[in-house]
Parts: C-alpha cells; structure tokens; sequence
C-alpha cells in the first residue's frame, strides 16, 4: 500500500537539490544523488540522525526506530506523510523569517525533503554501511557549567490525568541556595530520561512567595504554568533539539540571591517501554558575579483580545512602540495555550525597513527559546509589531470535542496567551 510519488516530483525535486548544492554528496563529481542512486546508508542516515532519531530511537520519545533500516522502510510512508504534513519534525520557527542558533536540526530542510522523496522513489536501496558519511551528533549539554541545581529528588510521572492521557505537566522547585545576587550567561537544561522528557520550561520566582504544597520534593501537578505567574516568571523554554542559550561576552540575565527556579517539566508515554521510568532532570548554568551588560526577560505580548466561538483562524495585532532606546534582542520564547496555531513579530523601522524576528507554526508541546546568533537590534523609534493567531472552532483536535466558547486571555490552560517572552538588553 505504498504511495508512490510521481517520477516527475522526484526529478524536480532531485534537481532542486543540484542547484542548492550544499547538501549534495562529497562524490568527485559533487552531483546530487538522484531517485536511482540514493541509497540509505549514504544519503537518508545523516537526513534522519540530523532530524528525527534524538526522538525516535529504541526507547525514545517517538515511536519506532528510526535508526534501524527495517523500520524506516516499514514507516517510510507514514514518515513521509508527517514531514510534508510540517507534523514531523515537531513545528518550530521558520529559519527563512529569521535564522537562529540549531535551526538545521529544528527543522527539516527542503534539500533533505528531496532526498527522502527521491530514496522512496528508487525503490528504498540500502547500500552499504561503509558509505555513511560522517556527521556530526550536536549535544544540547551546556559545556563547563559552574551552577547545575538537579531536582530534590527523581520522580515517576503517573499519566493519570484523564483529560491528557499520556502526559503529565509537574512543577518542581529547584533551590540553588545562592548567597549573593549572580548572573546567567549560559543555560541549558540537564535531562536525565530523555525518553520521557517531551519539553520543560524554566521560572524564576520569590522564594518567599514559594508556597508550602510547591516545596513538595515530588513536585505539584501544574498544567497552567509554573510560575505563578507566568508572565512575570517565565526565563526559558526548552524541546529536544535545542542547543543552550549563551549570552555574548559579559553579558547576562540576573538570578537573585533571594530567588528559587521552578522547573515545569512535560513529561510523556510513549508506551510500556517508558512506564514506570523516574526522572530526576535539572538545569545546567555558566553563572559570573557581574556582566557589563544585564539581560532581562521582556514579556512582550497581548492581554486584550477576545477568540470569538467558532473561529478556525482568529488572529490579534499588536505592537510597541520603542521610545526609549536602542534595544538588543537576544532570543523569544513564543507563548500560547492549546488553541494557538501560529506566530509571528516583526520589527518595522522609521524608513520602513522591516525584519522579520520569528515567525511559525505554534506546537504547545514543542515550545522552545529561540536565540539568535547575533542579537537583533530594535532601534529607538522602531516598532516592534506581533500576532498571534488561534483555532477556536471543532476542528482543533486540542477542544477534544468540546463546544467552542469565547475566550480570553488568563493563566488557565482553557484561557489564552499571546506573548513573546523576549531576552533583551540596552
Ligand atoms: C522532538 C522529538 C521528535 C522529533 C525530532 C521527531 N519526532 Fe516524530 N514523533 C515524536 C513524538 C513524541 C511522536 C508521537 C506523538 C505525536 O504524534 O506527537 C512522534 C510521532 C511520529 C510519527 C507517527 C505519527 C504521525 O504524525 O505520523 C511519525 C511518522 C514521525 N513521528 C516521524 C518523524 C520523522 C520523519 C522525524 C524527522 C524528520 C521526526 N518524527 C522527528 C517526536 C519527535
């Protein structure tokens, strides 16, 4: 029951990749493959190990193995339905708005589309192992930390919740027992059971504001957020795939001496495989005692939108003016609840010069940061407009049913949100 794309795809496709060159094979005549000499081993490995197999390996987060040839041709079909669907990978922000650190392996290039096209048009030949060319495995772990503060203790997820089967949204307080005042210049979470670990976000909060049933070291089920409040609260996302955030040369995000961390982990089952597995994850830091330049956590958004019932695609306007000075934009975390489907913020200048800083399908599981490699300036007078769009009617699978009603923005899970938590300095 395999279906076969047309050999005319494949060739377009195939040719599409000649004239972009640079993921074409390092043969001495340096011509892509095409449909006939695309083989598994040469060619589909690295697409799959740069793409899908953090996720799906023996025991990983996704189903099926992706590193095992038997199993991608089993699934090549339903494989290459989710990558032309945007399913797979997991939604995250379009490089072509506005590049950002580890976008080659967030998202799936149209170059490694047309090699996994044209490989299933030839028939899925294996080749041979000897041909796999070397890549390199990019590590999300943060190198040389001096602050790494691990839950109090490991945790076994229970899924019990009946509304989200299969998931499971728990908070834990995080206590870096500091003395003084210090500065972040680089983050990056540790996961311990990478398996389990679909996504986690990281707050800042008060200590004393800390109440007594959250400083239970098995955690508190917080599907709403784990700050508080969020907005507020709110310092990073991150999904499998991310690399660390590192702030340039002396500058970073101050953590308070009188402050703790609140790390709100999704956890998910994909199967017995998983059940029973505990956790124990964290957050990894660089921290200094001082920077020249301070980073803060600029909750950029909207509160005063109203999702009317019934509306497949509603989208709110906003923007900011920047009266005040020039503004550096390090990274944006972009923020909705299940209904979001897309974002996207812009930077339009006095001239009419206008830059895209993110923009992209919304995935509530896939949440992440996304930090540019040089900071973005929104210079003073500019405007810095954004939108957020929802899916308020039966058709999003997220209402599981439910009579669409009017919402509006609030911390529950069944309100709204529409911020881009954004990392800046001046
Ligand atoms: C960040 C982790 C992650 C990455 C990376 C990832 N997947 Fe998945 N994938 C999942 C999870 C979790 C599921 C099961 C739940 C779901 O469907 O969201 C899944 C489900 C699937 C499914 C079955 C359901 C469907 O939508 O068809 C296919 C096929 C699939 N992935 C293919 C891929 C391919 C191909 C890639 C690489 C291009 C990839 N995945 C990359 C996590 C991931």
């Amino acid at each position: 029951m395999r279906q076969r794309i047309s050999q005319a795809t494949a060739v377009a496709l195939t040719a599409g990749l000649i004239a972009c060159g640079d993921k074409g094979d390092d043969t001495a005549t340096g011509a892509a493959p095409t449909a006939d000499d695309t083989t598994y081993y040469e060619h589909v490995v690295p697409v799959l190990a740069e793409n899908c197999t953090r996720c799906h390996y023996d025991g990983g987060l996704g189903p099926a193995d992706f590193t095992d040839p038997d199993t991608v041709m089993d699934w090549s079909n339903s494989m290459h339905s989710a990558i032309e669907s945007g399913r797979m990978a997991p939604p995250a922000a379009d490089p072509t708005c506005q590049d950002y650190v580890g976008s080659d392996v967030l998202t799936v290039s149209d170059e490694e589309k047309a090699t996994f096209e044209a490989w299933i048009e030839g028939g899925m030949t294996l080749g041979e192992p000897a041909d796999t060319p070397e890549f390199a495995v990019v590590s999300g772990e943060l190198s040389d930390p001096n602050l790494e503060v691990l839950m109090a203790e490991a945790y076994t997820p229970t899924y019990i919740d009946d509304e989200n089967p299969d998931n499971e949204y728990r908070c834990f307080i995080l206590d870096p027992e500091l003395d003084q005042d210090v500065y972040i210049t680089a983050m990056a979470p540790i996961v311990d059971q990478d398996p389990i670990v679909h996504h986690a976000v990281l707050f800042t909060v008060p200590e004393d504001s800390v109440s007594e049933d959250w400083r239970d070291p098995s955690g508190v089920d917080c599907i709403d957020g784990g700050g508080g409040n969020d907005a507020d609260a709110m310092i990073a996302g991150w999904a499998p795939g991310m690399l660390p955030i590192e702030f340039p040369e002396n500058t970073g995000m101050k953590l308070g001496a009188d402050s703790v961390l609140v790390l709100q982990m999704h956890y998910f089952t994909s199967g017995s495989s998983t059940e029973g597995v505990s956790d124990r994850s964290g957050y990894a830091f660089r921290v200094q005692d001082t920077v020249e330049t301070e980073v803060i956590m600029a909750p950029l958004g909207s509160t005063n939108f109203k999702i009317p019932a019934d509306e497949a695609a509603h989208t709110h306007e906003d923007s900011f003016t920047n009266t005040y000075l020039d503004i550096d934009i390090h990274g944006v975390f972009p923020h909705m609840h299940r209904l979001g489907t897309e974002y996207a913020m812009s930077i339009e200048e006095e001239d009419g010069t206008e830059t895209c800083v993110v923009r992209g399908d919304y995935d509530f599981d896939n949440q992440m940061t996304y930090q540019f490699a040089e900071p973005l300036l929104l210079p003073m007078g500019a405007k810095l407009t954004w939108s957020c769009t929802w899916n308020n009617s039966s058709s999003n699978p997220a209402l599981e049913g439910a009579e669409p009603e009017t919402v509006r923005y609030g911390e529950r899970t069944d309100e709204e949100m529409c911020f881009f938590f954004s990392l800046i300095s001046y």
